[in-house]
């Protein structure tokens, strides 16, 4: 009631100079709602997720085209029906501009429905199935596709002297898309998969995977786990021996996480991955943003998830830029489309077709450097998009 008095008396505009405040600042929210796993069997993926978010609000500011930004973080503990039920409630009882996040890709697949029924964009910062893009015209992706990711891979491998190999992926969508782009690009160049390999997704137990392949005796075994398992991947990959056994070990940057690699321990040391992005990615942008991160963070590494986080604010505040300020779900979309920028990653655009991310890939050799550590790029594929 005194407030309303107040704003008769003397307008809106009066009381934020009364106040001491502008009046562009005396303005709408607009609200992020970032769904992730911060705990559960994901929760590394939402820890680097919302570091990411936040390192890139605080070093742009919260306020955008005359809007204040404000994240709201939701836990779905890596549960689907978690990441459906709080897209719901932030979309109807926060009504959020944005969706974001999505630990994993049944996550981000059981949120396509509430941002295509309420009309929010919803950026993809993790998740790397392929499809997911397309299954909702409000989705935008800032992370990565595993076909895109694996291609450089068998590449590299079939330019390499490697002629066989066995292919042993998580048992769901982006494992399935690693397996299907590795066969088609390896055979494609003349080379051979011996076995296709699927471990569950959820308390993975490889040892039995890892026998198999030993016996097919293929020049190299392909991995792909999702972010989080691939330190226990790889100690299980040193107890059986494979490489003493003459099997090269090659995969996705996904095993070879940034957030777990100093930990793997040495006898990583000359594996080849292919991904889009490592902390040790030589740029100023990324040496600027490492830097940062580990200062923000207590000294924990960047990874590849942290990246998405940071460039899917990086996409949100361009849009509203765009649109100045207008926060209809299509025109954001609109916005979002052909967006393009330097990540710490390098350069990567929202293609304005598909919606999907396209970027550099990189093949890269576990080094150790300064006693840490990394995954040092030594190839760049240019330009490589997400999904068709
Ligand atoms: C997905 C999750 C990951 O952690 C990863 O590294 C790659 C893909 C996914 O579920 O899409």
């Amino acid at each position: 009631m005194f407030r309303r008095q107040i704003l008769k008396s003397i307008g809106v505009a009066g009381l934020a100079l009364a106040t001491g405040i502008s009046a562009a600042s005396a303005q709408e929210v607009v609200k992020v709602g970032l769904i992730l796993p911060m705990t559960g069997p994901s929760a590394s993926t939402g820890r680097q997720i919302e570091a990411g978010a936040r390192l890139w609000m605080a070093q742009n500011g919260t306020i955008v085209a005359g809007k204040k930004i404000e994240l709201i973080i939701k836990d779905d503990t890596g549960a689907a029906d978690q990441s459906k039920r709080l897209a719901t409630e932030l979309v109807v009882n926060d009504k959020v501009a944005f969706l974001a996040g999505f630990g994993l890709t049944p996550l981000a697949l059981a949120v396509g429905p509430v941002a295509s029924q309420a009309k929010v964009p919803a950026v993809i910062m993790a998740a790397g199935t392929s499809t997911i893009v397309a299954s909702s015209p409000y989705f935008v992706r800032t992370s990565f596709t595993l076909p895109q990711n694996t291609a450089p891979m068998a590449q590299w491998s079939a330019a390499n002297n490697i002629k066989t190999v066995v292919t042993l992926v998580s048992d769901y969508g982006p494992g399935l898309d690693s397996e299907k782009a590795f066969k088609a690009e390896f055979e494609a160049k003349g080379g051979k998969v011996l076995d296709t390999l699927r471990a569950p997704l959820m308390n993975p137990e490889f040892a039995a995977f890892l026998q198999k392949a030993k016996d097919l005796k293929p020049d190299a075994l392909f991995l792909f786990v999702p972010s989080g398992q691939g330190a226990s991947l790889m100690k299980q990959v040193g107890e059986r021996e494979l490489a003493k056994a003459g099997i090269k070990i090659i995969g996705t940057g996904d095993v070879t996480d940034d957030d777990q690699l100093n930990g793997m321990g040495d006898a990583l040391i000359g594996m080849i991955t292919s991904h889009n992005y490592s902390a040790a990615h030589d740029s100023p942008e990324n040496k600027a943003y490492v830097a940062a991160f580990l200062k923000a963070n207590n000294n924990m590494r960047p990874n590849f998830m942290s990246v998405g986080g940071f460039d899917g604010m990086a996409a949100i505040y361009k849009a509203l830029e765009k649109t100045k300020g207008d926060t209809d779900g299509t025109k954001l979309v609109e916005a979002m489309k052909g967006l393009a920028w330097v990540s710490p990653r390098g350069p990567m655009s929202i293609d304005a077709t598909t919606r999907d991310i396209t970027q550099n890939v990189y093949v890269r050799e576990v080094k150790k450097v300064d006693g840490q550590l990394y995954n040092v790029e030594f190839a760049t594929i240019a330009n490589v998009k997400g999904s068709n």
